[in-house]
């Protein structure tokens, strides 16, 4: 008996949410570690849609949600996500939602120095969700940061806040955008703190205890490997480490109880945002993948990109991230196609290469090989046993394992939580 964690292995919405959610029945407590409400998770549950963003996704299943001391917290973004799924009939106390009492908050002047500098760059925007994620990891690694245990410590907050202030306010100030009064930020923090303290506690002690006791624990990563702020297409990533190696420091255990790591992969590839993205379409075929798979960004709309599934990045996310088993997601989506394409290596300036290089302009110009094989006109949408799936969308799978040299151990047909197809249970590995 193991504990699961779970990453994405592309440029994030590979259904990590559906299949947390689907896994969340055979755990106890399920935890978020890292992100922020940058983060969409669509979980579809009969007639049921949710869609949480900062909550973890195994609350749906009534089991305890935790957010780590890795997650950056907007406090109002946690309020009105707790009332939307309390409308929708779920229970969230300070019974079962325990939040780091070390994580650091996501205040006004983070969304605001977000969106200023994206305006600023231009044409060289990265395209971030504007959700201020970058500024606050920043403030906590510059040790300004404001964490929700400060809340409780008025004379604490008087001093981070002019600190915080002095640093923000030059930024915005310079970048022509509004200034902020530690006035204002003081009545923001004395709004959401008689909300916010009752959930705080000691994570990694209460952890530490359901570890002792052998209860279950399931990691939910956000955003995925390509978009990892060290293993990523730099600059064009998040501000967060998305390895499995940060379940750990992203919520107070020790690394052995990481446990089997489960990467999601899509069957084809998508990307929100700037930044390369060797083996897009820009033809009928990624039009047809992207109306659909239903290929709009949970968080802000925005049409995603989409293209065939790449193997080489995907072998290298299993490597870096310590991929144990792949859950394949959207196969369905594939449905009917006369041929598919999987991208085995690239071109760059007319050599051949076999890995992604890590410097922007190489990476911008990279040329994707293409290997294809015939689709299937069958369709595998809302197969629930492997007996069910037709013999071309068999092969795709093996091929994609031989490939990225890591076992597909799950695989998912639809939307739906049980349209899900089981081959090894990560947690009895
Ligand atoms: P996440 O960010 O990794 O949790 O993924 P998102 O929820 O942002 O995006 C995945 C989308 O695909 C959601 O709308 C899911 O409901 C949907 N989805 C998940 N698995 C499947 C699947 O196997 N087939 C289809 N057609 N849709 C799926
Ligand atoms: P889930 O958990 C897809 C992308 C943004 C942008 C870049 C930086 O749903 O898979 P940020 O706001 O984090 O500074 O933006 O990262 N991005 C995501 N793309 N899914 C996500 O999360 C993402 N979270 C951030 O589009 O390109
Ligand atoms: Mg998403």
């Amino acid at each position: 008996m193991s504990n699961v964690t779970v990453i994405g292995t592309q440029w994030g919405d590979e259904g990590k949410g559906k299949i947390v959610d689907w896994l969340a029945s055979r755990a106890d407590i399920v935890v978020r570690f890292q992100g922020g409400h940058n983060a969409g998770h669509t979980l579809v549950v009969g007639e049921q849609v949710y869609k949480l963003s900062l909550l973890p996704s195994g609350l749906v299943r009534g089991k305890i949600g935790v957010i780590g001391n890795g997650v950056v917290v907007d406090p109002c973004a946690l309020m009105i996500e707790i009332d939307r799924v309390t409308a929708q009939g779920l229970t969230v106390t300070p019974e079962t939602l325990w939040i780091a009492e070390n994580a650091p908050l996501i205040l006004p002047v983070h969304g605001a120095l977000d969106r200023a500098r994206e305006a600023a760059r231009g044409d060289r925007k990265i395209g971030t969700t504007g959700r201020g994620i970058g500024p606050a990891y920043e403030d906590k690694v510059a040790r300004r940061a404001i964490r929700i245990c400060d809340l409780a410590e008025p004379e604490t907050l008087d001093w981070k806040l002019d600190e915080v202030l002095l640093h923000h306010n030059t930024l915005l100030a310079g970048l022509g955008a509004d200034t902020f009064t530690k006035e204002e930020l003081k009545a923001f923090l004395a709004e959401i703190t008689p909300r916010l303290l009752p959930y705080s506690c000691a994570v990694w002690d209460r952890l530490d205890d359901a570890r002792r006791a052998g209860r279950r624990i399931l990691f939910e990563g956000a955003q995925a490997v390509m978009l990892d702020v060290d293993h990523g297409t730099y600059p064009f990533v998040t501000s967060s480490n998305t390895v499995a190696a940060v379940a750990a420091s992203g919520s107070g255990v020790g690394p052995n109880s990481v446990g089997f790591v489960l990467g999601i992969a899509k069957a084809y590839t998508t990307r929100v945002g700037e930044g390369p993205f060797p083996s897009e379409l820009y033809d009928a075929v990624g039009r047809t993948l992207g109306e659909r798979g239903h290929e709009f960004g949970t968080v802000t709309g925005r049409p995603r990109r989409c293209g065939w599934f790449d193997a080489v990045l995907v072998r290298r996310a299993c490597r870096v991230g310590g991929v144990s088993g792949i859950a394949l997601t959207k196969l369905d989506v594939l449905d009917g196609l006369e041929e598919i394409a999987i991208c085995v290596g690239y071109e760059l300036d007319g050599e051949k290469i076999t890995s992604f290089p890590s410097a922007p302009g190489a990476q911008a110009r990279v040329k994707p090989i293409f290997e294809t094989m015939p689709g299937w006109n069958e369709t595998t949408a809302g197969a629930r046993s492997w007996a069910e799936l037709p013999a071309q969308a068999i092969k795709y799978v093996r091929r994609i394992e031989e490939l990225i040299e890591a076992p597909v151990t799950l695989l998912s047909t639809s939307p739906e939580r049980d349209d899900t197809i089981l081959m090894r249970d990560p947690f009895e590995d």
